[in-house]
């Protein structure tokens, strides 16, 4: 089953708690949340406060992506603060396994994601360690850049690991340019969680576009 999950970067930071809701009305299956530290990547987001006061607005999985340096500081406050899943980069970890390991501890799901410029190789082996593979399909830092096709390839890759050694229920998301048009091609490379920000938050009508992004997929 693909899930679908608008990121909150593209809604008005304003009103999050009534954009979320009408996420959640609109058919959407997780809430995606951008934390970026202003190091990591060049922009800077939110923290765990806002992610406790999102929660608030919504029974949907929050699926934080941490786009932060020493992301192992801050895993414990995020949880607290109600993420369903927490996603680190494998980039900004030196012990990715730890890491890993610390965000499976406190009950949640953990993801490792990458960024266009990091090979496939680089979750190799913490797979059968991780609930989910975040493969960037643009470099991270902003919403509505242009869908690098590069990640397909990666894609394809993961998910035959993971066949090789069992793992099934191994979510694979991809994350930057993704709308109708894309869609059905991460779909078909293996992906199973759909990030969407611009294609759902810049558009009126919530519902349609989540609705022609789900369709899309689905074939
Ligand atoms: C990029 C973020 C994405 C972003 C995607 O740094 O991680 O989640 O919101 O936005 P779109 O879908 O507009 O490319
Ligand atoms: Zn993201």
């Amino acid at each position: 089953m693909i899930l679908l999950a608008p990121s909150i970067l593209s809604a008005d930071f304003a009103a999050l708690g009534a954009e979320v809701a009408e996420a959640e009305a609109s058919g959407a299956d997780w809430i995606h949340v951008d934390v970026m530290d202003g190091h990591f990547v060049p922009n800077i987001t939110l923290g765990p406060p806002i992610v406790k006061a999102v929660k608030a607005h919504t029974s949907l999985p929050l699926d934080v992506h941490l786009m932060i340096e020493n992301p192992e500081r801050y895993i414990a406050e995020f949880a607290a603060a109600g993420a369903s899943v927490i996603t680190v980069h494998a980039e900004a970890c030196v012990h990715l396994h730890r890491v890993v390991h610390q965000i499976k501890e406190l009950g949640i799901m953990a993801g490792v994601a990458i960024n266009p410029g990091t090979p496939a190789s680089a979750v190799r082996e913490v797979l059968e360690d991780v609930d989910m593979v975040l493969v960037m399909t643009v470099n991270p830092g902003f919403g509505g850049q242009a869908f690098i096709p590069n990640a397909m390839r990666k894609i394809r890759q993961i998910r035959e690991w993971a066949n090789e050694i069992n793992h099934s229920n191994l979510r694979i998301e991809v994350d930057g340019g993704v709308a109708e048009n894309t869609a059905p091609i991460v779909a078909e490379a293996g992906a199973d969680v759909l990030v969407a920000g611009n294609a759902v938050f810049g558009r009126t009508d919530r519902a349609a576009a989540i609705r022609a992004i789900r369709e899309a997929a689905e074939g």
